[in-house]
């Protein structure tokens, strides 16, 4: 049985959890790891007993011959970095989400990935939540009828939380594509995440080419949850990360289906060798990633057009930066914070203009 040469860019919490799903299946080793942070490094290195340690991250690239290669910073690293890795030609990269951070990127990453012949994948991981499947085969085998609303609500910005949301309508709904979006953003404080501007509030209601249309709101509503619910002709079916709830002419009332103990991380890496051994496509291959983006920056650019969007979205830089850049969204209360200011660990992590 072969044994796949792993790297991690980027030694902090998410790497924690693929370390996690590696462990789950004895094809990988994972050999090496980049951070330029030293304690980050190091901290992480000692708890799983990796030596080969590097603080630039190309430098791992060449010197390490990796079959796969996991992208685990800030979204703004993450073109960057996946395109680093995909010219030194691993077998596959396993980017975090966001898959990056506008359109432009995103085809740079595909494009570079298809030259180079390499597997790239987006780290939404909850398509292996079994719960996630189950509602997914449920709804194509016809539990609810065709579907036709779909809730979600989230927080964060769009492109933290709410792309797992989008992602999860279009999973569980057989990955329909998107076909128009009509958005709007509210950005009075200047909200930043993981170093990326962030409206305070949103709303984006997406047109799927099933017929489905969809709802995401973004700090707008006290229930925030990876999950939704999905109203179909015949039927109701409420999803979180531990259980559906489904309701239809057959059940008569609430039948509840549970987590069947699959772990998602493990399945996402086990998927990742089979699909590197030819024998499936992963399920979060880079196409999907790359869709959770496009509405995003579609529910961004309905709010610069005041218009709907058709799909696909021709702007490659993020619609949010150029509003705030041209002064279209003012701040009413000034001075920049990162909801996420906790995760920096000190002077190398500071974000880039500040
Ligand atoms: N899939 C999920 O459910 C999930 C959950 C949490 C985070 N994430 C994603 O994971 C990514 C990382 O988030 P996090 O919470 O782990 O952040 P983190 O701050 O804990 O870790 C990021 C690490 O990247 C390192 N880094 C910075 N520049 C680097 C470089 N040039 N080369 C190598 N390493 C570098 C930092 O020093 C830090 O240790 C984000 O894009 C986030 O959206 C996904």
């Amino acid at each position: 049985m072969s044994t796949y040469r792993v790297g991690i860019i980027g030694c902090g919490s998410i790497a924690q959890l693929h370390m996690h799903g590696y462990a789950g299946d004895d094809r990988f080793e994972v050999v090496a790891l980049s951070d330029p942070v030293a304690e980050a490094l190091n901290v992480f290195g000692d708890r799983y007993e990796i030596a080969n340690r590097y603080t630039d991250a190309r430098e791992m690239l060449d010197q390490e011959a990796l079959d796969v290669v996991n992208v685990c910073t800030w979204h703004k690293l993450h073109a960057p970095m996946t395109i680093a890795a995909c010219a030194r030609k691993p077998k596959a990269v396993l980017c975090e989400k966001p898959m990056a951070t506008n359109m432009g990127e995103c085809d740079e990453m595909m494009t570079v990935a298809h030259r180079n012949k390499v597997k790239l994948a987006i780290a939404h991981q909850r398509r292996f939540n079994p719960v996630w499947t189950d509602a997914r085969n449920l709804i194509a085998a016809g539990a609810i009828g065709a579907p036709k609303h779909v809730m979600t609500s989230g927080s964060q910005g769009l492109l933290n939380d709410c792309s797992h949301l989008l992602d999860f309508t279009r999973y569980v709904m057989g990955d329909p594509n998107a076909v128009w979006v009509l958005g709007n953003i509210e950005r009075k404080t200047d909200r930043y995440e993981r170093d990326m501007r962030i409206e305070d509030r949103s709303a984006g209601i997406v047109g799927y080419d099933n017929g489905a249309v969809g709802v995401l709101l973004q700090e707008m509503v006290p229930q925030r949850r990876q999950g939704g619910t999905v109203y179909g002709e015949d039927g109701i079916m409420d999803i979180d990360e531990q259980r559906v709830r489904l309701l239809n002419s057959r059940t008569g009332t609430w039948e509840e289906r549970p987590h069947t103990g699959e772990d998602a991380s493990i399945g996402q890496a086990r998927e990742l060798a089979d699909w590197i051994e030819g024998r499936v496509e992963h399920r979060g291959e880079a196409s999907h990633g790359r869709a959770a983006v496009e509405i995003i920056m579609a529910i961004y650019e309905s709010a610069r057009m005041h218009e709907v969007v058709q799909m696909p979205v021709r702007t490659r830089i993020s619609p949010i930066d150029v509003m705030v850049e041209m002064g279209d969204l003012p701040v009413e209360r000034p001075g920049r914070y990162d909801i996420r200011a906790f995760l920096l660990r000190g002077e190398q992590m500071r974000p880039e203009g500040s």
